[in-house]
């Protein structure tokens, strides 16, 4: 066993103890066969050395995280206009980026105290950390632009949890929620994956495709989920949220294989703004796709979510983006005039003075905001 720096660390090299970032929370455990990303994952998090096993060393095959999302994202278009860039370069987005933050890190730390301490959920404290950014920031799509702006690793610092904690409370707004029902669905975003701590991290991060074993493994922290929540004095709909938010109305989900009504409507919710997140935020590994493509997508499987929360949510994306300046396949340039309500991703556009019905033009999609 020797130690090294990270600046010094070479893919193929064997971790020979478990690597620890701030807040004590794992980066790495004991054993892992580092890669390029676990590389830059470890500078991410700090790591300035660790130990290393001097006499084992693996050859890797060449895939890495990065070439794994270009391949499960290689049928979309990668977002390539200039609107984030924008956004991200705004005042706005600093003071977002900071609470964010803040409310990154109380969420690991609640997290790590729940499962290595067996303490309470401290849930005011929790709130308190989210509610800060919605009560700077207002709750509708401008939120959603914040948060495809930032970007990490998702897998251990919990910004999906934040993500779509603020993307469900903004949806139970648009629903006609009250203070407190939107309070309990940010809540329910928050803590709807935290039976993924009872997952081996190696499975979690695994850079290759999962065997069906695993991914029954991976399927079992909706479970763990609940169990972890079950004894706690909150609400039950953020309980059943962390059971049921696989589940899909179509029975095709798990663990349960519920159907529409049988499913929790908080879980209902947090299903959506799941999946938005997956695929539009950005990723230190991969970039989120264009919010018009994710619309299609959502249509395409319309099936699977519930159709009346499914459509306040892509239509108020969609309306939201009248006006905006968008890049078309081919290179064309165009503006989104009009939202077409039975094809949500596909509106009316200006091109060079003309209009555009891209419901009707299946040659034609829009590939970046600009
Ligand atoms: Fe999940």
């Amino acid at each position: 066993m020797k130690r090294i720096l990270t600046i010094k660390a070479e893919a193929g090299m064997v971790v020979a103890g478990d690597v620890y970032g701030d807040n004590n929370h794992l980066v790495i455990p004991r054993g892992t066969v580092l890669t390029i990303d676990i590389i830059d994952r470890l500078k991410y998090y700090s790591v300035f050395d660790f130990y290393i096993e001097d006499d084992k060393s693996v050859k890797l095959k060449s895939y890495n995280m990065d070439d794994l999302e270009r391949h499960i994202f290689s049928e979309y278009k990668i977002e390539s206009g200039n609107y984030y860039k924008k956004i991200k370069e705004g005042e706005q987005f600093k003071i977002f980026e900071n609470l964010f933050q803040e409310s990154v890190n109380n969420i690991t730390n609640c997290i790590n105290a729940v499962v290595t301490k067996s303490e309470e959920v401290n849930i005011d404290q929790l709130l308190a950390s989210v509610k800060k950014i919605t009560d700077d920031f207002k709750p509708d799509v401008s939120l959603f632009d914040m948060i495809h702006c930032i970007e990490g690793y998702d897998d251990l610092t919990y910004i999906h949890s934040v993500n779509v904690a603020l993307i469900a409370r903004v949806i139970g707004h648009w629903m006609g929620f009250n203070e407190a029902d939107c309070d309990a669905l940010t809540i329910c975003g928050l803590l709807h994956d935290i039976g993924k701590v009872m997952i081996p991290i190696e499975i979690i991060t695994k850079p290759s495709r999962l065997s069906p074993t695993e991914y029954a493994l991976i399927q079992t922290h909706t479970i763990h989920g609940y169990n972890l929540l079950k004894n706690i004095d909150i609400d039950e709909r953020i309980k059943l949220g962390a059971l049921q938010h696989h589940e899909r109305c179509d029975g095709k989900g798990y663990p349960n294989k519920l159907r529409y009504n049988d499913i929790e409507q908080f879980a209902r919710i947090v299903a959506i703004a799941d999946v938005y997140d997956a695929m539009t935020s950005n990723r230190v590994y991969r970039k989120g796709i264009c919010p018009f493509e994710v619309i299609s997508i959502f249509e395409e499987n319309i099936d699977a979510y519930d159709p009346k929360i499914l459509f306040v949510f892509l239509e108020k994306i969609a309306q939201s983006y009248v006006n905006t300046e968008v890049v078309l396949n081919g290179d064309m340039e165009g503006k989104i005039v009009m939202i077409n309500k039975f094809a949500l991703g596909r509106p009316g556009v200006l091109v060079g003075g003309a209009y555009v019905d891209l419901s009707r033009q299946e040659n034609l999609e829009i590939t970046a905001l600009m």
